[in-house]
């Protein structure tokens, strides 16, 4: 991978974020997570104020706006597009309300325009979570456009790859000048990008091999779920964050972006074959009228509760992943009792696999697999 190191490929990835995306400025840094807290912290976001964040989210965001003496105020998803629901996020505003997190779970597009109406009429910001959802689109604007501000993740399982990194774009030169001033310090170190490749390269290694997804359904016990938590969200802590976005990295972006749109339809392909095999009462993601998914992962929704169901998939070589593998039950962990769609969503949804090049006949094994095992579990 070439680059010079000063910095050009970087601005030149940025620069064809913003294009793309349609918003005037973006600005890299070194992951999502520290996306979101930049603008946070641009936002002015302090002691007792309220974010009000989807219920079904990852829950690493939750402790980064505690820490800025903020509550973290959730509220409920729609079933079947997981997206945030206006009327709940209505429900939540108080005078203390400053923001709203909204996340295109998956890839798919929340209902943005509505959430904007909402928090435009009582003079708060809307943040859109584009980790999942770099190139999707509502009547063919992208996702990241809608917002005040909005950031993507470049970790190794999103629609770009850079092996870990993010970028905040928006249409307030301001934010995005101060987010530049947080990170014009940081140092090059190579370490965590290499260490991403590496384990990757391991994990792609293990997975080939048959033997491993015994090995895998043994892990599922309690004793090992932290680790596969971890495996299956393929992430690590985040990284130290004074650590730079690279022209390494930036290069690596482009060159997925190039070939992003012929990936993407091959994506989409897999899926319709996907859901034209799954039984009716497996229910994939739902996606909005007007807007495209990305289809970052293959989420969908069970009949029954996903992980005894996970666990026979890994028994037949098939992987999958289930509850905080995915994402959390944000509104449990912090104590709410009324976002049930997020805590049934938590409980019945399984990501199914989806890698590029993923062959017809490993689509149609899973869809069967999957078939058989929800038949014999809704029927017992
Ligand atoms: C919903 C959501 N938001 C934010 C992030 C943060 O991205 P990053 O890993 O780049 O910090 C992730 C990462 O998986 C995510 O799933």
């Amino acid at each position: 991978v070439g680059g010079t190191g000063d910095g050009s490929k970087v601005a030149e990835w940025e620069a064809a974020v913003a294009s793309f995306v349609g918003v005037p400025h973006a600005t890299v840094m070194n992951s999502g997570r520290r996306g979101m807290a930049l603008i946070m912290q641009h936002l002015g976001i302090g002691v007792d104020d309220e974010v009000i964040v989807p219920a079904y989210t990852l829950k690493d965001l939750i402790p980064l706006i505690q820490r800025f003496g903020a509550k973290v105020v959730p509220a409920d998803i729609e079933p079947g597009t997981f997206s945030i629901s206006p009327e709940t996020v209505q429900a939540r505003i108080t005078p203390k309300t400053k923001a709203i997190l909204a996340l295109h779970a998956f890839g798919a597009p929340c209902a943005i325009l509505r959430i904007n109406e909402i928090a435009q009429k009582a003079g708060i910001a809307v943040i859109e979570d584009c980790a999942h959802s770099f190139g999707a689109t509502i009547d063919g604007q992208q996702t990241g456009s809608f917002g005040d501000a909005a950031f993507f993740s470049f970790e190794t399982t999103k629609p770009i790859n850079t092996f870990g990194g993010g970028m905040v774009v928006s249409k307030d030169a301001a934010l995005i000048e101060s987010i530049q001033k947080e990170t014009a310090n940081d140092t090059l170190d190579f370490e965590p990008v290499l260490n991403r490749m590496k384990r990757t390269q391991l994990e792609q290694t293990l997975f080939r091999f048959g033997l491993t997804f015994p090995f895998l359904a043994l892990l599922t016990s309690p004793t090992f779920k932290e680790s596969m938590t971890k495996l299956y969200r393929k992430m690590q802590p985040a990284p130290p964050s004074n650590i730079q976005y690279s022209d390494l990295q930036a290069e690596l972006g482009l060159r997925r972006f190039a070939t992003w749109e012929d990936r993407q339809i091959k994506r989409r392909a897999t899926i319709d074959l996907l859901q034209s095999l799954l039984a009716p009462e497996i229910q994939l993601q739902r996606v909005a009228e007007g807007c495209t998914s990305t289809w970052c992962w293959a989420i969908a929704v069970l009949p029954c509760d996903a992980a005894p169901v996970r666990q026979q998939l890994l028994w037949r070589g098939i992987d999958a992943g289930v509850e905080d593998e995915i994402v959390d039950d944000i509104g449990a962990l912090l104590g709410y009792t009324d976002c049930p769609q997020s805590e049934e969503a938590f409980r019945r949804t399984i990501m199914l696999p989806l890698y590029e090049d993923q062959d017809d006949q490993t689509v149609r094994k899973v869809a069967g697999a999957l078939n058989a095992i929800v038949a014999k579990a809704t029927k017992a």
